[in-house]
């Protein structure tokens, strides 16, 4: 099997082959992925770490169908996506993948249940349907008391617990996190990643970009970037954030 050959492998959700994006502005060429491949099997917890400017969100980007490679193959659960017309990426985004982002990008001025329905409204669910599982959604990160609260009427962590819920109710199989403790006190960081475990523990494959090594610890791999390319990918125990961790290990070296 030649090594360009992308995967038919089911239980690989990602498979991404030899990725390059390569921005032209002007007479300035920038080279923002430089020949990334990557297999993230269904139902990982990944985290991907890497200086300002490494080309973390602009993988995020072509992983989460936002975007297409300049060259390079990529399939999403089997299906190729960089083949794909505008409105095949909206469908597979849809269907498959939930998103979360640094600043929670809710509407402002609408309720935490408005917030969490809209993804179904392009889905094409009816009111009653969005409602009942917008509620549920609401309920599974803890807030479905808070339903009618606006987002400037909820604190930060409570915004991306908002942000969570919409990310789940097309029942995605790919959360999509880009720095999503970025904007959050470390107590709430905690809670928040909390949250993406238990998600994960209960089979929801998890991809985070973060510049914490204390939430990078939360998950069970971790990829680091320079310069475009991925320049390690290890394994990590399954961790419950940097300071469990540091006890374990000076457990160990203890007996
Ligand atoms: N739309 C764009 N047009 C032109 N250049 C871009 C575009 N998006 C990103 N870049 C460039 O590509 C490179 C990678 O950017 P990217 O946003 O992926 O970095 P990052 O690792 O996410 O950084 P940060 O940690 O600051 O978020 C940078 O040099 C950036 O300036
Ligand atoms: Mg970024």
């Amino acid at each position: 099997m030649g090594q360009t050959t992308v995967s038919t492998d089911k239980s690989l959700l990602i498979d991404a082959v030899d990725l390059v994006k390569t921005y032209v502005m002007g007479d300035q060429t920038v080279h923002a992925l430089r020949g990334v491949s990557l297999t993230i099997a269904e139902g990982d917890f990944v985290a991907i770490m890497g200086a300002s400017g490494s080309g973390k969100s602009t993988l995020m980007n072509i992983l989460g169908c936002l975007d297409l490679p300049t060259s390079g193959q990529y399939r999403l659960a089997g299906e190729e996506v960089e083949t794909m017309a505008q409105d095949q990426l909206a469908s597979i985004r849809n269907r498959r993948i939930g998103f979360v982002f640094q600043q929670f990008n809710l509407l402002p001025r609408t309720s935490a249940l408005e917030n969490v329905e809209l993804p179904m409204v392009y889905a094409g669910l009816n009111a009653a349907q969005r409602r009942e599982r917008g509620m549920k959604a609401l309920q599974k990160v803890g807030l479905g008391e808070r339903f009618l609260h606006t987002p400037a009427e909820l604190s930060g962590g409570q915004q991306q617990r908002v942000a969570i819920a919409r990310a789940l109710v097309n029942d995605p199989q790919l959360i999509l996190a880009d720095e999503p403790t970025g904007a959050l006190d470390s107590q709430t960081s905690e809670d928040i990643m909390r949250l993406l475990q238990d998600l994960n523990q209960h089979g929801m494959t998890v991809v985070l970009v973060t510049h914490e090594a204390d939430i990078a610890a939360w998950a069970r791999r971790k990829l680091v970037f320079k310069d475009g390319l991925i320049v390690q990918d290890v394994a990590q125990r399954p961790g419950f954030g940097l300071t469990q961790q540091v006890r374990n290990d000076s457990e160990e070296a203890v007996r």
